[in-house]
């Protein structure tokens, strides 16, 4: 089992690349079944979630190759309809594979997928939506087994009870080859879905209106292949701009995406940091000292303040002047690292959905275990603001995420090692 160690108390000064997003990268990969060519996928990270994909791929016969950052995803030679409970497991974007392969061959055998660290993540809409299609759905033995009647789903009308992007994204991947016409109300507006959207197109999809609520997508019978840049991941820019907020010093970072990270970078600013942006680069000054910030920060679908940026930005904020008020609106169980935060140092109270954190004049050292993807990145940044030495385990949650982490974190000036 893997560790990080983190001497804090360094201030962090530099410029680091901003890698290509986890959250884009997983379902445009499961597109690439949907072409029925071969995909060049530019900017894909190296991360543990991708190469899990990459997995699945494999094992319904497409082939997948690494060079660097650039996947090619040739799904020719697609040949197996059924993804093992195993592969399912894995990570929670498994169950896009679902609308992709329905959306392919018009079946598929898939079961309810894991990473449900963050409280209980049902899939009903996914699967009242793909029923409205005109999937016929069964549970066999703890398989979930869908089957369109003629080799191609329905277009149809849907809306959605709350925005969620995985559902968003599986219909619309369902949807690009189906029958006819598919409008989602109330679609999740997340950028990833329009990175998505923006690749199908680039493989012949007709899809209209994502980034709004109402997505209207004529189905084509059939894709091509195409060489697609993936963008830039808005979660990791805010998580390196809160670890330079809670250490203090200066960061830049390159090739960011400015406008979909405002929701973030808005409240960030009230912390008391200059911010700046110019084209696709971020400049973040911290002074010696952050403010609390005075707003409630409620986690919201976009565009609202992201949930996966809500532990980074609590680790910043442990060690503020003044006392700052999180309401998570979106997972239930999304405050597991609090308890790290408190065991360095940290004064945070939570009651239901809100956490109350009291900012402390100093956190220290400790030996925490990461919890979830985003609450271990929360964890390093604490570690980096803190005085003494922390040692972080469970980093594979961390992986899951973060393309070498240690070394950006390392090529700031940060004191960082992997044992
Ligand atoms: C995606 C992101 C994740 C982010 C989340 C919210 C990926 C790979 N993951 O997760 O990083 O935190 O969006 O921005 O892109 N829900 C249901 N039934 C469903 C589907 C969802 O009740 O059928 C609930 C979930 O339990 C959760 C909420 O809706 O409480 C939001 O989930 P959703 O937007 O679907 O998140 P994911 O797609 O899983």
């Amino acid at each position: 089992m893997q560790k990080f160690i983190v001497e804090g108390g360094r201030k962090l000064r530099g410029e680091i690349t901003l890698q290509g997003s986890k959250n884009s990268s997983l379902p445009i990969m499961a597109a690439a079944i949907l072409c029925g060519e071969e995909c060049t996928l530019r900017n894909c990270p190296a991360l543990t979630d991708v190469y899990a994909a990459s997995r699945i791929l494999n094992c319904v016969g497409c082939r997948c190759m690494f060079s660097g950052n650039t996947a090619v995803i040739d799904s020719t030679s697609l040949s197996g309809t059924e993804i093992p409970e195993e592969l399912m497991h894995e990570m929670r974007s498994s169950i896009i594979f679902m609308g992709a392969m329905l959306g392919r061959t018009g079946e598929c055998t898939v079961s309810v997928p894991g990473g449900c660290e963050l409280g209980p993540r049902p899939i009903d809409m996914h699967l009242a939506a793909m029923k409205k299609m005109g999937v016929d759905i069964r549970d066999s033995g703890g398989q979930i087994v869908c089957r369109t009647r003629k080799g191609r789903a329905k277009g149809t009308k849907l809306s959605l009870s709350f925005p969620s992007v995985g559902a968003t994204e599986n219909i619309i991947l369902c949807a690009v080859t189906a029958e006819g016409e598919t409008v989602i109300n109330n679609a999740a507006r997340e950028p990833e879905i329009c990175d998505l959207c923006g690749f199908l197109r680039a493989c012949g999809a007709d899809i209209k209106g994502d980034g709004g609520s109402r997505i209207v997508i004529n189905g084509r019978e059939q894709l091509h292949g195409c060489d697609y840049a993936i963008m830039p991941d808005r979660i990791a820019g805010a998580t390196y701009l809160s670890m330079t907020a809670a250490a203090g010093g200066e960061i830049i970072l390159t090739e960011a995406c400015v406008p979909e990270m405002e929701p973030f970078l808005n409240v960030l600013e009230q912390t008391g940091c200059s911010i700046y942006s110019r084209g696709s680069r971020i400049y973040l000054r911290s002074g010696s000292r952050l403010r609390a910030v005075s707003d409630r920060i409620r986690t919201m679908p976009h565009p609202g303040f992201p949930t996966d940026a809500q532990a980074v930005l609590m680790a910043a904020l442990a060690a503020a002047d003044g006392t700052s008020v999180f309401e998570e609106n979106i997972f239930d169980c999304r405050y597991r690292h609090t308890e790290a935060l408190v065991k360095m140092g940290a004064d945070i109270q939570v009651l239901g959905k809100v956490a109350i954190v009291r900012g402390v004049q100093r956190l220290h050292g400790a030996n925490v275990e990461a919890t979830d993807l985003r609450g271990g990145a929360a964890m390093i940044c604490a570690a980096l603001a803190a005085e003494g030495t922390s040692e972080i385990t469970r980093i594979e949650h961390i992986n899951r995420g973060y393309e070498k982490i240690e070394d950006a974190v390392t090529a700031l000036g940060g004191s960082i090692r992997r044992a």
